[in-house]
């Protein structure tokens, strides 16, 4: 086995904070692997950053009125505090907006130009007059030709499930001005995934049958089965990494051509600054290359990837590919647009200190074969019965004891014992149940070591045997030292922050996992301790009770809220049409107004809408909001005052065509009367936008 290690954590679109599903699927158990393997004596290079370019990003952009630079600069900030608050070890956490990053992938790009790898396809691709943007498949929506659903995507139609090409849409419309796009060849640089398909078979199918999990080998070879065709490594898109050709202005990186890309140039950027070879860990053989990842990312790391890599020439490819299922939160799909999530920020807020009872919990629901759930009230039973009720209670009374019986020093027992032979195995255990990616086997083996120690207490009652044996009870103690020594050590994967605190405690340096498993004792006799602390506390039944409050709200504002484009519903992204990622789709979602309560056809026949035309339009005086207008409006012209100043200037408006209510009753604003209201709506930025006819029409015609 080698001795270095590069450990790489998918990286996460910068388009919103990190919640639980990300921790527990991705980043907490690659954090166990990697200080495990530290711990090992490993050469590791742990190694993330954030995913800044792609559609998640833009859409998120174009939501929140902003520039992507704005989105990725807020979201890269907050998602990497909240990995370092979570005590997440990265060594490097860049961006791929970085310099570096962006000649490294455009290098990348280049070798596999200049060798030929790729293929020019000319294609149609639906492009926006208006917007001068082509349109990726999520900013066209049309009618369904499977269940004529008007409001389908380019790819999905949400409501039937389907799954469309732009080009099957009916009366296809741009989401960016609501026009028809037009169809506009463009070409692309395309990898031809189909010829790298004995590679991948003989690589995987026949190389990692037995050790690579299963749901990723399985959807390797479900995707293998049903043949691989040329994929586009390039996007006619405006944010993104440019193209480093001649003649490619408008085009950039495919986002998932750069994103895994950053796994090596922020390796480049962590051996700058630390002195390091980073070719050591991409170029030599002997490197172990292990990402971890959710399952929606498998097609990505161990089939485009790999592709690319093998068509580059100078890299390994991983030994492993750990990729992990989805967390649910109180049984429903975690979901960014609706806000069902627990969101790493705010618990390190909520929760002060606490952060490794969030470690716990997440590792120990991590997951790792199937879906699996997490409850505030299994968090809460975890906390109490199992750190606070066991974990901690075993460490608290050995410490205690030991101060109170000997002023804190460690007492004469037999090295012999064979309750020692309990923590070479548990070691072993953990390290065996690790190395094999299986971490909630490995957490439940760190608690039996606890629990066993709290047997042995129980057992061996040295409260009661320190007044008639004395000995017995000193060797009970050295016992129970040693056990709560090797917790300390142990514990460092999975809770960072408790061990700190028990080596502090206990007054002992960090060992090497060898040493724990081999050496016959883990602390001397004579040796001083220092004060017991708390290591972990009860979390209350109100606390709990405030976290589902805050839910069971959530679930409120979600039933009244209407989506702007009809609720896409999370696909399920191990299916095959995995575009870019579940985030792409959760970032889709406007939240409006409640709707309101359903009328009758005759309700809204009473309403007199029709177009009308701006004639004059002037500021009022004395009030910063209001301009006052004369329309046009086909029967008659009539005065109307509007609350649109902060939006418009008047000049800008003349000549606007609008719509108006028209049988509205005159209602005086400011002593004008106002004969009727002007619709509008808002836009991402706040800004109000007149509603008018796609085209010039009569005024005074009937809107209905
Ligand atoms: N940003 C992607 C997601 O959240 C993951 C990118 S992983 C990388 O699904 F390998 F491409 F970097
Ligand atoms: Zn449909």
């Amino acid at each position: 086995m080698s001795n270095r290690k590069l450990i790489t954590a998918a990286l996460p679109y910068a388009n919103g904070p990190v919640h639980i599903g990300h921790l527990a699927g991705v980043y907490i158990p690659a954090d166990v692997y990697a200080r495990f393997q530290r711990r090992l004596g490993k050469d590791v290079a742990f190694i993330c950053g954030s995913d800044e370019h792609g559609i998640p990003i833009t859409i998120r952009a174009k939501k929140e009125g902003v520039s992507p630079q704005d989105i990725v600069d807020k979201y890269h900030a907050i998602i990497k505090k909240s990995f370092a608050d979570l005590g997440i070890s990265f060594d490097e956490y860049s961006r791929t907006t970085s310099p570096t990053h962006y000649q490294v992938s455009q290098d990348f790009f280049l070798t596999l130009y200049n060798k030929g790898k790729f293929t020019e396809e000319v294609s149609e691709q639906y492009f926006d007059e208006q917007a001068k943007e082509f349109l990726a498949d999520r900013y066209i929506i049309g009618t369904c030709p499977n269940c004529g659903n008007e409001n389908a995507y380019g790819d999905q139609c949400e409501k039937c499930g389907i799954t469309l090409s732009p080009s099957e849409l009916i009366n296809p419309k741009s989401v960016l001005s609501g026009n028809p796009p037009i169809l506009k060849e463009t070409k692309n640089w395309y990898l031809p995934l189909n010829e790298y398909e004995d590679f991948l078979t003989e690589w995987i199918l026949e190389g990692h049958k037995d050790d690579w999990k299963t749901n990723v080998y399985g959807q390797v070879k479900s995707w293998l089965s049903d043949g691989l065709k040329p994929r586009a490594m390039t996007r006619d898109l405006n944010w993104g990494i440019p193209v480093p050709l001649p003649n490619a202005e408008g085009k950039v990186l495919y986002v998932w051509f750069d994103a895994p890309i950053g796994y090596i140039s922020f390796t480049q950027e962590w051996a700058a600054k630390t002195g390091k070879n980073w070719k050591d860990y991409w170029q030599d053989p002997q490197t172990e290359l292990i990402h971890f990842i959710g399952k929606d990312n498998i097609v990505f790391h161990c089939i485009i990837f790999p592709a690319m890599m093998k068509a580059h020439g100078d890299y390994i490819l991983p030994t492993n590919v750990p990729a992990f299922e989805f967390l649910n939160l109180e049984n429903e799909k975690i979901s960014t647009s609706r806000n069902w999530a627990v969101w790493a920020h705010e618990y390190v807020e909520e929760f002060p200190g606490q952060q490794d009872v969030l470690r716990y919990a997440l590792l120990s629901s991590a997951p790792e074969t199937k879906d699996n759930n997490f409850t505030w009230k299994d968090f809460q039973t975890k906390n109490n019965s199992e750190l606070v009720g066991i974990f901690g209670n075993f460490i608290n009374r050995v410490a205690v004891l030991i101060h109170k019986y000997y002023g804190g020093i460690i007492p004469a027992g037999n090295a012999e014992a064979e309750e020692l032979l309990e923590i070479k195995k548990s070691a072993a255990e953990i390290a065996q149940y690790l190395e094999n990616f299986e971490i909630r086997n490995s957490l439940t083996a760190l608690m039996n070591l606890a629990r066993f120690g709290n047997q042995y207490l129980q057992i061996e009652e040295p409260w009661k045997t320190i007044k008639v044996d004395p000995k017995k009870a000193a060797h009970s103690l050295f016992i129970g030292a040693q056990i709560a020594v090797a917790l300390a050590q142990l514990s460092e994967p999975f809770m960072p922050f408790s061990s700190e605190k028990l080596l502090q405690m206990f007054n002992v340096e960090k060992m090497n996992w060898e040493d724990i498993e081999t050496k016959t004792i883990l602390i001397e006799t004579g040796h001083q301790i220092n004060e017991a602390s708390l290591l972990f506390s009860k979390i209350e039944d109100s606390t709990i009770e405030f976290q589902i409050q805050k839910l069971e709200n959530t679930k409120e504002e979600n039933k009244k809220v209407l989506t702007l484009n009809p609720s896409p519903k999370e696909r399920d992204l191990s299916s095959k049409n995995a575009s870019e990622s579940h985030e792409e789709l959760a970032a889709q979602t406007e939240i409006l107004t409640p709707v309101k309560d359903e009328i009758q056809f005759d309700d809204f026949a009473k309403i007199d809408l029709r177009t009308a035309t701006i004639i004059t339009a002037e500021k009022v005086d004395k009030a910063d909001k209001l301009l006052k207008f004369t329309v046009d409006t086909g029967v008659d012209i009539r005065t109307v005052v509007s609350g649109v100043a902060e939006s418009f200037s008047p000049e800008e408006l003349i000549g606007k065509q609008v719509m108006i209510l028209l049988n509205l009753a005159p209602r005086k604003i400011r002593g004008i009367e106002s004969q009727g209201m002007l619709l509008l709506t808002t836009k991402s930025d706040g800004k109000l936008t007149f509603v008018t006819p796609d085209e010039p029409v009569e005024n005074g015609t009937i809107v209905g």
